[in-house]
């Protein structure tokens, strides 16, 4: 059911008290009544989805925003908004219309002051806490955090704003090889690297075409020459006697490929030291970004060296995995988190993902060969249902299990590979 209606006519006053929060949060109410306990998606792709179907299962009324109509996520709330959630009037008029007891950015391009203004006035509360998704929504805040403030071991960087400064911070300590990103930007936009003097050029200019905003901002890395990478999916969830307890999930470890990811596995084998020093590295960011929920944290591994590289505030995009490996997914865990409840990161069996991209630019595609994939034992599909595809959109997931990983990625591998994105025959 989708209703674009802000019906929102129940008899509370904005904001709300604490102890409705509270009260809306420890006794879950019924969806579309006075009583219920209304939670608004900012960002409803994929993942988001996945968000908001776990919150249903709950009786939770949701509310799907995007910037675009009939994205995954609105397709599944209780409501549906299309506004562009960059811009600070839009958001705050929205979130006033529609009074959710939780906000819960799911996207970092989302006008992150605003929300701290609303959160400080007490009128909102944001999912982890509204300087989390402040501070991760740009590389240099989480950066800054992680290195200067925690101490936390990182790859050696530089902030630029200009060629001449990129050229300067490489000639001084960066050196080669080294990699430039546009502070804003997400799924490996804009990213590349310099192997020598020569790339500097072409480096930043791709850098400038690809960031989020037009931002003439970029960091420069060092190169880590890690031996795998993985995400540590680490939940701030409360436990019996209310205090926010840190649980880790198994490590998961992902292929990427120009900055995204293609492939995702869990349990990654690690040393145990290097596991250990992991979760160290993941506890100190989560505790100090502060709240409830799921934290995706990026590592980079080489024998027992960890390094940091950045951390989502939310469930990740690499953890979809999740959805077949763990007896509670990363979204199931986010949603139990994020009211309160009790959650278990148990894995249940080794597994894997792999992405299915669009493969073509067009609108309302078709999806050929789901038969041939779904006839593969031990596997499942996510097909998103995103109404244009693009030649890299990521368009589905194929998730598998066996007796270990790589048994489980060879045969996520053949799901995903059965699945054909097609231009729709409107005549057929
Ligand atoms: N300093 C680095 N050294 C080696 N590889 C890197 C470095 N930074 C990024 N990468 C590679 O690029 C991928 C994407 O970079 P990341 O900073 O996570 O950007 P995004 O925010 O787009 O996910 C990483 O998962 C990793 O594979
Ligand atoms: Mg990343």
């Amino acid at each position: 059911m989708v209703s674009r209606l802000p019906d929102l006519t129940i008899g509370v006053q904005f904001p709300f008290p604490t102890d409705v929060y509270e009260s809306r949060m420890t006794t879950l109410g019924t969806p579309l009544s006075p009583s219920a306990t209304r939670v608004m998606l900012l960002g409803a792709g994929e993942l988001g989805k996945e968000v908001l179907i776990a919150l249903q299962r709950l009786g939770v009324e949701t509310i799907a925003v995007d910037r675009y109509e009939h994205s995954p996520g609105q397709q599944v709330a209780h409501h549906a908004h299309t506004i562009d959630m960059s811009d600070p009037e839009q958001l705050k008029a929205l979130i006033g219309a529609v009074k959710p007891h939780l906000v819960v950015p799911e996207i970092e391009a989302i006008a992150t002051p605003a929300l701290e203004e609303l959160e400080a006035a007490g009128q909102v509360r944001v999912i982890p806490t509204a300087r989390a998704a402040r501070l991760t929504m740009d590389r240099e805040g989480i950066r800054r955090l992680a290195a200067e403030t925690l101490g936390l071991p990182t790859s050696p960087y530089r902030f630029c704003d200009s060629l001449d400064a990129l050229r300067q911070a490489i000639d001084s300590g960066i050196g080669y090889p080294c990699i430039v990103k546009p502070v804003m930007s997400s799924s490996g936009k804009g990213q590349s690297r310099i192997d020598g003097p020569e790339d500097i050029e072409a480096a930043w200019n791709y850098a400038m075409s690809g960031g989020r905003v037009s931002h003439g901002r970029i960091i420069v890395e060092g190169f880590i020459d890690f031996d795998y990478e993985i995400t540590l999916l680490t939940v701030r969830a409360k436990g019996a006697d209310g205090q926010i307890e840190t649980h880790f999930c198994e490590p998961i470890g992902h292929l990427q490929k120009a900055g995204d990811y293609v492939e995702s596995w869990q349990p990654q084998p690690m040393a145990s030291k290097a596991l250990l020093k992991a979760q160290e590295v993941a506890r100190k960011v989560t505790s100090d970004l502060g709240g409830l929920g799921v934290f995706g944290v990026e590592l980079f591994v080489k024998g027992d060296e960890v390094w940091f590289s950045e951390v989502s505030p939310r469930p990740h995009d690499t953890g979809l995995v999740t959805m077949i490996s763990q007896w509670q997914s990363e979204f199931e865990l986010h949603a139990r988190a994020i009211l309160g409840l009790p959650v278990d990161t148990t894995l249940r069996r080794p597994a894997a993902s792999a992405v299915i991209y669009g493969g073509v630019d067009a609108k309302g595609v078709v999806y050929e060969g789901i038969d041939d994939a779904l006839r593969i034992p031990q596997s499942d599909l996510r097909l998103f249902g995103k109404p244009e595809s693009f030649v890299n959109r990521r368009m589905g997931v194929a998730v598998a299990y066996d007796d270990t990983v790589d048994a489980a990625r060879e045969r996520a591998r053949r799901v995903a590979g059965c699945v054909k994105v097609k231009v729709a025959d409107i005549q057929s």
